[in-house]
């Protein structure tokens, strides 16, 4: 059960061949990046929570893309069922709060962050110790506002790199381009809902990237593919 002769379970294996298959010029080594993924989870009580679709297959695309270009990454994580891609240290999290902590501190020693993690903007005011007994009307619980982690870290990134994601249903370009400025990202990843095999849980996506100088429309990617593209900008960055 431990020690030499153990066997590595077969998600690592499979990360660890994956990342040799891949093997990709060390073009970001040496940088500190941290990437959120996946969704939070808000308790009502015990058993009830508010949350959202978010699989994280997104952002752990993205965290493994940066690992095998060399990059020290760090990828806050919210529950799921998806292996740490290899080189990859992964902090675990729940709520938008826990997230916000453990984003805020990772930042402070990095060059920069991707911000992926579908985080719930509300949160119950008040979370029951037990399990809250169903009666007769109607119930009413009181949400209040989570703090923003990506405009939190925009106000305080100086010459770091921040890149945002816009997740949309109707006037996309002009609600990422609000996002853009009003969380001071670098760029901003738009993808919408109203695109088949974009968004949650699937394996693919269809994102635009959108940044002070114009925009630039990808077709049907894998998320992986996606990925890729968002490393291969964020090495411009680094590059200028
Ligand atoms: O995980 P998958 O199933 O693969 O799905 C991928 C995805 C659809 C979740 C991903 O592609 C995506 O769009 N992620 C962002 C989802 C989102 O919450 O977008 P938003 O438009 O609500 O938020 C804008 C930006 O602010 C995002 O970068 C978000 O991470 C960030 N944010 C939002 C609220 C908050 N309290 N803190 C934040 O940091």
């Amino acid at each position: 059960l431990q020690g030499k002769g153990r066997m590595a379970e077969p998600d690592a294996i499979a990360a660890f061949v994956g990342g040799l298959l891949r093997e990709k010029k060390k073009s970001l080594q040496g940088k500190r990046l941290i990437v959120t993924a996946g969704a939070t989870i808000e308790a009502i009580d015990p058993v009830r929570f508010i949350s959202n679709h978010s699989s994280g297959k997104m952002g752990y695309a993205i965290a493994g893309e940066l690992a095998d270009r060399g990059a020290c990454v760090t990828l806050v994580t919210g529950r799921t069922e998806l292996p740490t891609p290899a080189g990859v240290e992964r902090v675990d999290v729940l709520s938008a709060t826990e997230m916000y902590d453990a984003a805020v501190r990772a930042f402070e020693g990095s060059d920069g962050a991707v911000m992926c993690a579908a985080v719930a903007d509300y949160t119950p005011d008040r979370v029951s110790d037990t399990k809250i007994k169903k009666c007769d009307g109607d119930m009413c619980i009181t949400l209040r506002r989570t703090r923003d982690i990506a405009a939190e870290l925009g106000a305080h990134k100086g010459g770091r790199l921040l890149v945002g994601f816009a997740l949309e249903t109707h006037d996309e370009q002009a609600h990422a381009e609000a996002k853009l400025e009003k969380k001071n990202f670098d760029f901003i990843v738009l993808n919408s809902l109203r695109d088949a095999g974009a968004g949650f849980r699937g394996d693919t996506n269809k994102v635009t990237f959108i940044d002070r100088t114009g925009r630039e429309e990808l077709p049907l990617l894998s998320k992986r593919e996606v990925a890729e593209r968002i490393a291969e900008r964020i090495e411009e960055f680094f590059a200028e």
